[in-house]
């Protein structure tokens, strides 16, 4: 069990300007931040950072989708944090996520659902290495 997990605020949460209030909701969730940046991924970025679905039939859609806007990425501090970011951020169908969670308050589709989280702690090491160096790590 790792204490860190890496998120990004996507383009759809980012452009209606949920911003702010999701970010609260994560520091109040007990979530430290340990690296923050605003960016815009590149279609080919975008496309690197989801190749692990590149044979889903989805993959067209998201790539354009994340690389659509700007996005906040961050690495996040917690015990237990991949996992208990996955239960604050509710399902990937907002459809089906629970009261209260990122997802439910602002996710709109099973697409643009509003905020990522890493799903072990090796893909929040590997997607943290993406986008922060060790000088941009607090
Ligand atoms: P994420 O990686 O973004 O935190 O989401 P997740 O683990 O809950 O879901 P995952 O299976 O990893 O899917 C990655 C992202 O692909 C988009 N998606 N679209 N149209 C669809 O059926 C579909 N399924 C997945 C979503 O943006 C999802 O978060
Ligand atoms: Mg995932």
């Amino acid at each position: 069990m790792s204490n860190r997990t890496f998120t990004m605020i996507k383009p759809d949460a980012f452009s209606k300007g949920h911003s702010g209030a999701i970010l609260d909701q994560i520091i109040k969730a007990g979530f430290r931040i340990v690296a923050l940046k605003m960016v815009k991924l590149s279609t080919e970025k975008a496309g690197e950072f989801y190749a692990i679905h590149s044979e889903r039939p989805f993959y067209g859609e998201l790539v354009q989708f994340m690389s659509s806007g700007a996005i906040i990425a961050a690495i996040l501090e917690k015990e237990n944090a991949v996992a208990d970011f996955r239960t604050l951020i509710g399902a990937t169908n907002p459809a089906q996520a629970a009261e209260g969670t990122i997802r439910k308050l602002y996710a709109a589709s099973i697409g643009e659902n509003a905020i990522h989280g890493s799903d072990s702690d090796e893909n929040a090491s590997i997607e943290g290495a993406f986008f922060f160096s060790g000088l941009e790590r607090f």
